[in-house]
C-alpha cells in the first residue's frame, strides 16, 4: 500500500519532468554537433585522395616502350573517408602511349559515348567499343564515320617527373560534345 502524497508532490514531479526534458534535449542537440565537429576537424579529410593537384603516379618511363603502342594501366589511389584510409585501391584504368623520349599521352579507357570500356586492338591499331561496334584511332580520335560518340577519347594531363609517369586521373560525363568533369 502506497503512502498518500503530500501537497507539494505534484509541482515537484512536474519540475523533475521538465528538467529531464531539457537535459535530454541538450544531449540530442550536442551529439550531432560534436560528431560534426569531430568529422570536420579530422585531419584525414583535409588530404586529397590523388596527391598534388589530382596527379597519380602510374608507372615508370622504363615500363613504356617508345613504340607509340597504347598500353593499359590500372589506376591505384588511396581512398580516405572520415574514419578509414585504404591504400592502393583500383579507381579506374587508362591507356598510356609513349610518343617520344619523354613524351607520353594518357587516355581514359571509358568510351565518351555511353561509358563502355574500350579495348585496344594491336593488329588494327585502333580502339574498339563493344557496346556499339564503334572504333577510335590509336591517338583517340574518331575514325569510324558511323560512330555515335560525340567526342574523341578523353585525353588526360600527363607529367613526366624524372623517370616517373604521373597522370591527372579524371572521369568525364558521357554523351556530351564537351569534356565535362564528373562531380
Ligand atoms: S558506348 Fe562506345 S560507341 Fe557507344
Amino acid at each position: 500500500m502506497s503512502a498518500p502524497e503530500s501537497d507539494g508532490a505534484q509541482p515537484r514531479r512536474t519540475f523533475v519532468k521538465e528538467a529531464a526534458a531539457v537535459a535530454l534535449g541538450g544531449v540530442a542537440t550536442l551529439v550531432p554537433v560534436a560528431t560534426g565537429m569531430f568529422v570536420w576537424l579530422d585531419p584525414l579529410r583535409k588530404e586529397g585522395d590523388a596527391g598534388e593537384a589530382g596527379f597519380i603516379k602510374i608507372t615508370s618511363l622504363d615500363a613504356l616502350p617508345n613504340d607509340s603502342i597504347p598500353r593499359k594501366f590500372t589506376v591505384l589511389a588511396d581512398h580516405r573517408d572520415a574514419w578509414t584510409k585504404t591504400m592502393n585501391v583500383p579507381v579506374g584504368a587508362i591507356y598510356l602511349k609513349r610518343t617520344g623520349e619523354r613524351q607520353v599521352i594518357a587516355m581514359q579507357c571509358i568510351c565518351p559515348h555511353a561509358g563502355c570500356f574500350l579495348e585496344y586492338r594491336p593488329g588494327k591499331h585502333e580502339f574498339f567499343c563493344p557496346c556499339h561496334n564503334s572504333t577510335f584511332a590509336a591517338d583517340g580520335s574518331i575514325n569510324d564515320p558511323k560512330s555515335p560518340s560525340p567526342r574523341p577519347m578523353d585525353e588526360l594531363a600527363v607529367e613526366v617527373r624524372g623517370n616517373e609517369v604521373w597522370v591527372k586521373y579524371q572521369n568525364f560525363q558521357p554523351g556530351h560534345r564537351e569534356k565535362i568533369p564528373m562531380a
